[in-house]
């Protein structure tokens, strides 16, 4: 089975994704759609995004990305804004794996025979999987906001404009790699 590779990614129109270690906003619509839209899968981020939830997401297998060979990742029991329907029944049990490269987080999702694995960021690792990725879902996010954490610029012509991804969340648009521009 091929598995599909897919970045998702809330930005601004100016690529802006953090800000002190976090989202600059706070939009529920999207936090939604996020959990919607991964729930079930894998999501594959780099250590200072686990560091910035301090907790797996829930109904999804984690895999945190680090250079640190004996990286301990904390595990806090509180909810956060993902839990946004806490009562709703385990969909799959949630796990958190630990690798040292982008390339161990693909493997261990192709190893498990994941259909799909979502690069979850942050910025270094949207970077790292830029080349590899097959599809890019991004949720435009309007207003004015400062951060320090930028998407990285993407050749354009390599990428097609699929539309919305949701109906619910015309926001989030899906990009699908042109067929043989992989890098
Ligand atoms: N808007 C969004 O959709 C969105 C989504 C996710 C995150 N964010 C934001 O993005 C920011 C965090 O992004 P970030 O770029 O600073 O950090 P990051 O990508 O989450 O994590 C960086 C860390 O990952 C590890 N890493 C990176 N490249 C690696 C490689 N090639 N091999 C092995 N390990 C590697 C390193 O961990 P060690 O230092 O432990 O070695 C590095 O310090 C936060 O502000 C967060 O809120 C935004």
């Amino acid at each position: 089975m091929i598995m599909r590779l897919i970045s998702i990614v809330a930005m601004t129109p100016g690529r802006l994704i953090g800000r002190d270690g976090r989202l600059p906003w706070h939009v529920p619509e999207d936090l939604r759609f996020f959990k919607r839209t991964t729930t079930g899968h894998a999501v594959i981020m780099g250590r200072k995004t686990y560091e910035s939830m301090n907790r797996p997401l829930p109904n999804r297998r984690n895999i945190v990305i680090t250079r640190q060979p004996s990286y301990m990742p904390q595990v806090r029991h509180t909810e956060s804004a993902d839990d946004t329907a806490a009562a709703t029944p385990p969909v799959v049990k949630s796990t958190l794996d630990v690798v040292g490269s982008l390339d161990a987080a693909i493997e261990l999702c192709r190893a498990r025979k994941e259909p799909d694995a979502f690069i979850i960021g942050g910025a270094q690792i949207y970077s790292a999987a830029m080349d590899r990725v097959d599809e890019m879902i991004i949720t435009k996010i309007e207003g004015d906001y400062e951060g320090d954490t930028f998407f990285p610029e993407w050749p354009a012509e390599e990428w097609v404009d699929a539309g919305p991804v949701d109906p619910a969340f015309p926001a989030a648009t899906r990009y699908v790699r042109r067929a043989g521009a992989k890098g």
